[in-house]
């Protein structure tokens, strides 16, 4: 078919004389040349098509060149078939189909083992591969005796599916299955178990100690409660069980010291005591800073549950009440609450005097200082005025607005008011007055002029009687015109003027 040929034609009327050659030929599918083919396909060559290996032939294989044309293609190739290979019993033939390159796969049915070849191949003269296989039934042979142990039933030969139980002796534990069944390879599976001795050791935690479950000897499945000492935390898990391999699991805890957290107080410092880490016991002592008061207690004790007791306290600002004076007002200052170094100042109500420091500071003991002042009520002190006497009027202690009122005794002539009033500065007010003795000296002038008035005084009326009482008292009227307008004649004048109208008409 790789043979080039080439016409070499003149196109024009030679080719009607001279025969023509054939071009190389086209056969049909899954064929070929069944010789090496010619140099040149002169008219009346034969081409005999063969079919491929595997193909089937049909029809006359050859073509014949006339005049520069084969004639057609008869031969067709058809794909052999082996058909059916035959039968397996307990068998399964899978075809992939039946012809030519087709392949075949035999299996056994379950419980039957394949003795032979199982894989067969279509070829040009039926299938390739050999005999067909053998499905004989499984049979397992007996499984090899446990060392501390046995099982049942016990047999030369198990079938297929057939089972065996497993036991160990006394004080040996399983490691495995203990059932195993003869299985499609022939074999037991699982795989036969082992007889061991389980036996793990006691669980020992440093401060820790058993709790509640199993006692020794420990064996396999043991399981045992653990718990820590007071004072210790677990670390792991509590409850532990007796594995195969004789160890615990999921593994023995520990026991770990309880500590307390660093207690931290807001406005409080540590005062000696343990450090860091807390342990159970461990205290811890605080102090306010200054300007706060402690709530609580300031001695802490790391309890047993990692808690510090009685519990932390807290540090609150030391506040000072709201300080109240009676009749007093607060001026402008801090405003509650009232905080260290807060000042409140007072100022007594009107009538009312300070005793006291006005200006009060809080204090770190939450105390004002230097303490707060009183407002007592202002009080003048008990008047006294030489030769005069109170007359009704308030009585002691004179607040503001009482008054005294006075008089001179008898003899002496005020001079100021009469009437006082205790003011706000407690003082009398307008100002005490004062009591003068009238002109005079001593008792004994003052008894002779009293001697002398009434003299006067009877010659007086003696005198009018005797020398015309109308001149007299014309005479009196007289006299008094020489006296200020409302004052009455004093006594001396009053003396005079008698004994003066006495020596006229005597
Ligand atoms: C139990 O059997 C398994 C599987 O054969 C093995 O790996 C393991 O070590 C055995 N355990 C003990 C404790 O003997």
């Amino acid at each position: 078919m790789d043979v080039t040929y080439v016409l070499l034609l003149s196109s024009l009327g030679l080719a009607q004389v001279i025969a023509q050659d054939c071009r190389v030929p086209v056969g049909g599918n899954n064929m070929g040349f069944k010789d090496d083919l010619p140099q040149t396909f002169p008219n009346g060559t034969k081409v005999i098509f063969e079919c491929n290996v595997g193909y089937m032939p049909a029809g006359s294989p050859s073509i014949t060149c006339t005049n520069g044309t084969w004639s057609p293609v008869k031969l067709t190739c058809e794909r052999k078939s082996c058909g059916s290979a035959g039968e397996v019993e307990n068998g399964d033939l899978n075809y992939e189909g039946t012809e030519f390159g087709d392949k075949l796969v035999v299996t056994c049915k379950t419980g039957y083992i394949m003795v032979g070849n199982s894989q067969f191949t279509c070829g040009k003269d039926g299938w390739l591969g050999g005999r067909l296989p053998v499905c004989e039934a499984v049979a397992c042979d007996a499984p090899p005796m446990l060392t501390n142990g046995d099982f049942s039933p016990v047999r030369d030969s198990y079938n297929y599916l057939e089972v065996v139980q497993y036991k160990c002796q006394k004080d040996y534990t399983m490691n495995g299955s203990s059932l195993s069944s003869c299985s499609k390879d022939g074999k037991f599976q699982p795989a036969p178990p082992t007889c061991i001795v389980v036996q793990c050791k006691d669980p020992d935690v440093t401060n820790g100690e058993w709790m509640s479950g199993s006692r020794p000897p420990y064996k396999y499945k043991s399981a045992v409660t653990l718990q820590c000492i007071p004072g210790y935390n677990m670390n792991g898990a509590q409850t532990q069980r007796c594995e195969l391999n004789s160890q615990w699991a999921p593994g023995l805890p520990t026991c770990e010291p309880v500590l307390c957290e660093d207690p931290d107080v807001k406005n409080a410092a540590k005062e000696e005591g343990s450090k860091p880490p807390y342990k159970v016991k461990s205290t811890v002592t605080f102090s306010c800073v200054s300007g706060y008061t402690m709530t609580g207690t300031r001695t802490q004790t790391c309890g047993l549950n990692g808690q510090w007791a009685p519990g932390l306290p807290t540090c609150a600002p030391v506040l000072c009440e709201d300080p109240d004076v009676k009749n007093a007002a607060k001026e402008e200052g801090s405003k509650p609450p009232y905080k260290v170094k807060s000042t409140v100042t007072f100022s007594c109500v009107s009538g009312y005097t300070m005793t006291g420091t006005r200006t009060q500071t809080c204090g770190l003991n939450g105390q004002w200082a230097p303490g707060l002042p009183t407002c007592e009520p202002v009080l003048c002190e008990d008047p006294d005025v030489k030769n005069a006497a109170k007359e009704e009027g308030s009585k002691p202690p004179y607040k503001v607005k009482s008054t005294v009122t006075f008089s001179c005794v008898s003899g002496y002539t005020m001079t100021g008011t009469r009437t006082q009033t205790c003011g706000l500065n407690g003082q009398w007010a307008p100002g005490l007055p004062t009591c003068a003795q009238n002109k005079g000296n001593g008792m004994a002038i003052g008894l002779g002029l009293g001697l002398t008035v009434l003299i006067g005084s009877v010659l007086t009326v003696l005198g009018c009687y005797f020398c015309g009482v109308p001149a007299c008292i014309k005479e009196k009227k007289r006299s008094r015109r020489g006296f200020p307008v409302n004052a009455a004649p004093s006594a001396d004048e009053e003396v005079a003027l008698s004994v003066r109208c006495a020596a006229r008409y005597t």
